[in-house]
């Protein structure tokens, strides 16, 4: 009989240049290089354990069995190709424990997928570099592939399956920002990513995006390497809101946003023009990512929270990489 077990655990991250459209669907390669920061608050450990007895991989989330039956296939697939790195077929039984908030509006797959890939890594014994286990990540979740190192981090686009890899541009301590998040839904979305990124090309926006996609991705790493929020607040909302208008001219049109999520966005507008520094990035979803920096955090919190439709505020800062414990 064996049996391997390994425990891993990963953050979320937000992306400041978003991932959204692909060149390759069957390998997750981006149509565009994107670049994100880790969420230290929102966090998802994954114990994996192989075990040549059982017959069927089996996954368990927060206790909940049935919650672990409905994400099966993709980890199954996930597993599968870990299994074919280190050329065993070992079922393996997946225990997850995640504080991020199911159907909250924070992407639980990245850190998913990022904590499931290092585990199951680890657990069979690989040896991996950071960038293969990246690699391997993205292929559970595009996103996945940016939870692996750490703090500031860019997946550069690549040529392919090796090369679409993320990489660190700035460690956790590098800026103080702080990420606060507007929880105005809590409903699951009803378009998932991965449908949103096929519908990309039918949007006639989609081309111009891509076309700027360098531009703003430069613009954004220089703004982290001289803490400038401004800089990196222009970029952002503007490679935000531009994701957002392809998704509503896409066909069929998919609107993430509601009435909640566009007061969120004037209201940091109307902050900002009263001289609090405050910039917004909306997901695939309709709850809003308002990013400051540290000393203006709680302020931002407070007047958050206030808001019309705002049902809670969550905050993180900068996270670490994707780690074995
Ligand atoms: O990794 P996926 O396939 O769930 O796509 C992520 C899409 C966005 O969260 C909207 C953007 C991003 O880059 O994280």
């Amino acid at each position: 009989m064996t049996h391997k077990q390994a425990k891993a655990v990963a953050h979320a991250n937000i992306a400041f240049i978003k991932y959204w459209g692909q060149r390759d669907p069957a390998l997750n390669l981006p149509a565009t290089p994107s670049i994100s920061m880790n969420l230290d608050s929102f966090q998802t450990a994954m114990t994996v354990s192989f075990d040549s007895n059982i017959v069927a991989d089996e996954m368990v989330i927060n206790g909940d069995r049935d919650l672990g039956a409905a994400a099966l296939p993709r980890v199954s697939a996930q597993l599968e190709r870990v299994r074919a790195r280190a050329g065993v077929t070992w079922k393996a039984t997946v225990i997850s424990r995640t504080n991020i908030p199911s159907g909250a509006g924070i992407a639980s797959s990245a850190a998913a997928f990022a904590a499931l890939t290092v585990a199951a890594a680890a657990a069979l014994g690989l040896n991996l570099s950071e960038a293969e286990l990246s690699a391997l990540a993205r292929r559970g979740s595009g996103s996945a592939c940016r939870s692996v190192p750490a703090g500031f981090v860019e997946w550069v686009a690549g040529a392919g399956d090796d090369t679409s890899v993320a990489k660190s541009v700035a460690p956790p301590d590098h800026w103080a920002l702080c990420d606060c998040v507007a929880i105005v839904s809590r409903e699951a979305k009803a378009v998932g990513s991965q449908r949103g990124h096929e519908l990309a090309p039918t949007s006639p926006l989609h081309g111009a995006r891509v076309a700027r996609a360098l531009d703003r991705v430069s613009a954004c790493r220089q703004a982290i390497a001289e803490r400038n929020l401004a800089m990196l607040g222009q970029a952002m909302e503007q490679d935000a809101v531009t994701l957002h208008a392809i998704a509503m001219t896409s066909t069929p049109p998919v609107y993430y946003w509601i009435p909640a999520t566009l007061g969120v966005i004037r209201a940091v507008q109307a902050w900002r023009a009263e001289g609090l520094p405050v910039y917004y990035t909306v997901d695939a979803g309709p709850n809003v990512h308002c990013l400051c920096e540290e000393p203006d955090a709680l302020e931002v919190t407070r007047r958050l929270a206030a808001l019309p439709g705002v049902l809670e505020v969550r905050t993180a800062r900068p996270g670490g990489a994707a780690r074995v414990v």
